[in-house]
């Protein structure tokens, strides 16, 4: 292979195949930087030599394809490229023959800047040249072989579940597969092999995996494509911790496979804490938690600044940022309009100014350094007061408010002034800082405000915890109520989360079918709803279902972070657009009507 090329081979017969990446005519002399996917070797051509070779080079252009027969020489000490691993020899080439040419490709593997991502989408194997996808995609095999066999390792069967479906209820639309044999009917694609994972536990696989492709018709952003793959696995009568050891036992392999080593147990933490310490259920915990300051300041100056003394009072600190400017204030501004009547103090200054005695006491509490930016949120004062809640929720929704104003306010300000603060390496940076979490004991219920009615927070197969069964069989008389007890019913769900992005989300499992049976009334279905979209599997779930539990974790989003990329679309070998099309081999597109009629569809224009 062309990378492999090494001194020790001096004086050997070689034969590569590959690519011209490059070719330099100097008259006498040709060379030709030759690409495989493990590298570039040097090929010279010297016409004194062997005028039939040097000619035939003549020819070559950019991305033909040729076989070179030669011998390996080592470089004069002057031409010795230190560069890349092949830079000490070159191949003196006998014979050349050309088994493809190739049109003047739009962009070249070997050019340095990027042309736009349109382009390198439509030309997508033109791009998959370029050494950064090709290091890419082999890290994403590397990352999958490693998962694969410690999971293989600790007993999981790799078991493949069906894409012709039905519905699976993970939060997104389905897209469907039309039948022709039952015209009118429809295979939806699953969102997640949920139900069939639950059900293979229920036939006495206690230990599955699947590396498996999900679908889902949602709105995309770079972390997200409509069709993606999950790490997925199910196992019978675990605990939380369990399933935890696993996980944490195959990242640390993927990891391995990287070249990265990642330091397990992960630390953990309850909703409720993330959400007072970072106002989200995804810290990233390489920025520091908020600071409550409400105490450092006197009630009078509470009373002169507005603001709501009930509530939360936090500060934020953005380590290395320094003061904003004017404009830069302003562009994070609009972060809390209509936030539940959150209300930021934009300048800290202006905190020093007017309460000398507060600030200092703020800047201690939050261990500010020289150079740290502080920002202080807070309600204003005509925020409703506190609405009393059940026992075990611990933020009321007006806290909520304020805890999620702030902690879209600190990672934004991260985020947007990355560079500055030093935190937020840039992609490829070796110096990665992988700081892992597991958030715990989610809500079970969210209410939307818009449907008037509970849904479930991970999904409705997801256990309550045993504590709170009465709140919920309670809770299920008032299901169109938002003061509902259901909003106290805590969840036996988690997520792996990294740098402040989810990796992961499972949960323990309801086995029982009584129990499923309220939780989808809970969600507002009736008997009969409930029959017909699941009663294979509350059936299935009245023959013997032992407790079980399980979680699905985002390949794309792991091997997204350990090539340091941007965007999904650089580690998946064939992605879609933000639009959910591929741009390469032109799809969705519309069918003839010899199809249409086939599956007795008519389009509408
Ligand atoms: P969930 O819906 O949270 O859980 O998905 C699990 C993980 O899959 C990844 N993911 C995605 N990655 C790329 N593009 C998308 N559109 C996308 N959607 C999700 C994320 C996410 O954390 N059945 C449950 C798991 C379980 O309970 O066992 C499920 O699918 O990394």
């Amino acid at each position: 292979m062309c990378g492999a090329l090494r001194p020790s081979d001096a004086g050997k017969k070689a034969v590569l195949m590959g690519w011209v990446n490059r070719r330099r005519d100097l008259g006498s002399i040709i060379f030709i930087d030759l690409r495989d996917r493990t590298g570039v070797a040097q090929v010279v051509l010297n016409r004194e030599l062997n005028s039939a070779a040097h000619d035939k080079a003549n020819v070559l252009r950019n991305e033909y394809v040729i076989a070179v027969l030669g011998t390996v020489k080592l470089r004069d000490a002057d031409t010795i490229n230190k560069n890349i691993p092949t830079g000490e020899v070159e191949l003196v080439a006998d014979e050349i023959r050309i088994l493809n040419d190739s049109k003047q490709p739009p962009f070249l593997p070997s050019d340095t800047a990027l042309t736009n991502e349109e382009t390198r989408l439509k030309y997508r194997y033109i791009d998959l040249r370029r050494d950064v996808m090709q290091f890419n995609i082999e890290m994403r095999h590397r990352v999958a072989k490693a998962i694969r066999d410690y999971l293989s390792g600790q007993g999981f069967f790799e078991i493949e579940t069906p894409f012709m479906t039905r519905s699976t209820p993970e939060g997104a639309r389905d897209y469907l597969v039309p039948s022709r044999v039952q015209p009118g009917a429809f295979y939806a694609l699953p969102q997640s092999p949920q139900m069939f994972k639950q059900i293979l536990m229920i036939s006495g696989f206690d230990k599955y995996f699947q590396i498996v492709r999900c679908f889902r018709d949602e709105d995309l952003r770079a972390d997200r494509q409509p069709e993606f793959t999950q790490i997925d696995l199910e196992m019978s009568y675990p605990q939380p911790e369990r399933v935890w050891e696993v996980v944490e036992g195959f990242l640390v392999a993927a990891f391995k496979a990287a070249g990265l080593e990642i330091k397990t147990p992960f630390p953990r933490m309850d909703y409720d804490e993330a959400i007072r310490l970072y106002g989200i259920d995804k810290p990233d915990l390489r920025l520091p938690a908020f600071t409550d300051v409400r105490e450092c300041f006197a009630p009078e100056n509470l009373q002169q600044l507005a603001v709501n003394q009930n509530l939360p009072v936090v500060a934020i600190r953005i380590p290395s940022v320094g003061e904003l400017s004017r404009a830069e204030r302003d562009s994070v501004k609009p972060l809390f309009i209509s936030k539940g009547g959150a209300k930021v103090f934009e300048d800290f200054k202006r905190i020093e100014k007017n309460f000398p005695d507060a600030a200092a006491k703020i800047a201690a509490k939050s261990r500010a350094q020289a150079g740290d930016l502080l920002v202080v949120v807070a309600g204003s004062a005509q925020t409703g007061e506190q609405t009393a809640l059940p026992s075990h929720r611990k933020v009321t929704p007006s806290e909520l408010a304020i805890y999620a104003s702030a902690g879209l306010l600190r990672i934004t300000l991260a985020q947007k002034y990355a560079e500055r603060h030093g935190l937020f390496k840039k992609s490829g940076d070796p110096a990665k800082d992988f700081r892992f979490l597991w958030v715990t004991n989610f809500p079970m219920f969210e209410w939307y405000e818009g449907e008037k009615q509970w849904n479930a927070a991970h999904h409705p197969f997801t256990s309550p915890h045993e504590e709170d069964m009465s709140l919920l069989e309670k809770g299920v008389e008032s299901v169109n109520d938002p003061q509902s007890p259901l909003s106290a019913v805590r969840a036996l769900a988690y997520d792996v989360v990294l740098n402040g992005t989810e990796l992961g989300s499972g949960s323990i499992r309801i086995h029982r079918q009584d129990v499923q049976r309220r939780i989808f009334r809970a969600l507002g279905m009736s008997e009969e709803e409930a029959k017909a979209r699941f009663g294979f599997f509350l059936e299935a779930l009245e023959y013997g279902t032992p407790p079980h539990g399980g979680i699905a974790l985002g390949l794309d989003r792991i091997v997204m972070i350990l090539a340091g990329a941007e965007s999904l679309r650089e580690v998946i070998p064939f992605p879609k657009t933000a639009r959910a099309v591929d741009l390469m081999v032109d799809a969705p597109t519309p069918v003839g009507e010899k199809q249409l009629k086939e599956l007795g569809i008519i389009v509408k224009k």
